[in-house]
């Protein structure tokens, strides 16, 4: 067992750390012995600050404060740390961490690009230290009921096709600041990559591995950002289709885009052999609270129904698993899988390899665009199929 309360360490103190501090503290207020948060990390000085107090409330000490990876893992004995930074920093941050000693959970998408999460995943390996990629979507209760709603209980038969579509008009305003997500070789892609990591994992959790994606990716409109008052365009796309086949001989179809002018919709549902699933939120984070199981008997099962139904067939032991102290929030729950991973020794739910899979799925829709040919995901976490993310690789040493 590792020594506790483990030293931990949040490295990007920015939008998103804000809800895993929440988490942290969340977990704090039911195992307050088992970890302390020593350190924030931020090269943005007053933003480690803010995080360093905000904790100091409730753990009653105060995080030391670094503005460069370097320093703190110099000055730390960590057991962990949480990597919260721009995509293209995550597999540079992370490999610095596992080569000190220091395990390690990584917001999603892993690595900025497969040959980046592939040196996390091997810097691990080397140093016998846990790689944890931060997922929190799979982890939700509807998420959970989906699972095994399809899998288990198989409301709907064998599940054969899927739509996730949604078109809409969504352009950021002329004077939107730059943010490095709009950059290919900070972000590695847009929405595909971004709140798409959280599609292409529940997919996997759901439906199983994707064999085959062929897709069209495209920019038809600019995007001007501001930057440092000149006006930068935006590389992220605004428009895909993708087909996905399956191992299992599913078929999906996930669209997007946000300039559809005039007419709107949205239209996300999984067909089986015995009936529909159909979900009414958007084409990231599904399936919501609200979407409902059409058999074809015509009977109709709100998925709060199922969730109920799912909770109660948990025995104790799963139910403490997969909702430690009842948290149902993905963010806390993924926060709470990687210190007790830390705490006995286990592998996380989803490592880095997991991480990967998922990854790869999304790289698969930017490489067949790339090609104009579909594409095997094997091929592409290979590195036999490269060709969209070459120049970022080569960008970041890769
Ligand atoms: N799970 C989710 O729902 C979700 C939602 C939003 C973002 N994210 C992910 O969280 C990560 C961060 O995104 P964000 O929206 O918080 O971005 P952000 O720009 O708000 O925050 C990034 C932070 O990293 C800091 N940073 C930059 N370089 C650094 C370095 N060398 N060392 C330490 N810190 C550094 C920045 O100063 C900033 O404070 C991304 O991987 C993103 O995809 C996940």
């Amino acid at each position: 067992m590792s020594k506790e309360p483990l030293q931990l360490a949040i490295i990007g103190c920015g939008g998103m750390a804000q809800g895993h501090l929440r988490g942290y503290q969340q977990v704090h207020e039911k195992e307050p012995d088992r970890f302390r948060l020593v350190a924030m990390c931020d090269p943005v000085r007053e933003r480690a600050e803010e995080f360093a107090a905000r904790t100091e409330v409730w753990q009653g000490t105060r995080p030391r404060v670094y503005t460069e990876v370097e320093a703190l893992l110099q000055a730390e004995d960590l057991d962990g740390a949480d990597i919260v930074t721009p995509h293209h920093l995550h597999h540079l941050v992370g490999v610095a961490c596992l080569e000190a000693g220091v395990n390690v959970l990584i917001e999603k998408p892993i690595g900025v690009t497969v040959k980046a999460t592939q040196a996390i995943i091997e810097a691990a390996r080397r140093r016998g230290k846990i790689a944890a990629t931060a997922e929190n979507i799979r982890r939700g209760p509807c998420q959970r009921a989906a699972h095994w709603g399809l899998n288990t209980a198989q409301f709907i038969g064998e599940p054969r096709l899927f739509f996730a579509q949604h078109a809409g008009y969504h352009l950021p305003d002329p004077e939107h600041p730059w943010h490095w997500r709009v950059d290919k070789f900070f972000g590695g892609g847009g929405l595909v990559l971004d709140s798409g990591a959280h599609f292409c994992d529940t997919i996997r959790y759901l439906y199983g591995e994707v064999d085959t994606v062929y897709a069209q990716v495209t920019q038809w409109e600019e995007h001007p950002h501001l930057k440092e008052g000149r006006v930068v365009p935006d590389a992220r796309e605004d428009t895909w289709v993708a087909t996905l086949t399956f191992e299992s001989g599913l078929v999906g179809v996930w669209s997007w885009t946000g300039v559809a002018r005039a007419h709107s919709f949205t239209n996300l549902v999984t067909y089986g052999s015995k009936g529909a699933l159909v979900d009414y939120g958007d084409v990231f984070h599904g399936p919501f609270g609200k979407a409902e199981w059409k058999l074809a008997d015509g009977t109709v099962k709100p998925m709060r129904e199922v969730i109920d139904e799912f909770l109660g067939s948990l025995s104790e032991e799963e139910r403490q698993r997969l909702f430690p102290y009842g948290f149902t929030d993905g963010v806390v729950l993924e926060v709470y899988d990687f210190i007790d991973a830390l705490a006995t020794e286990r592998p996380p739910e989803i490592d880095a390899e997991e991480g990967l899979k998922a990854k790869a799925i999304g790289e698969a829709i930017y490489e067949s665009a790339y090609c104009g040919q579909a594409v095997k995901v094997a091929d592409v976490i290979s590195g036999q199929v490269e060709g969209y993310q070459r120049e970022i690789n080569e960008r970041w040493g890769l």
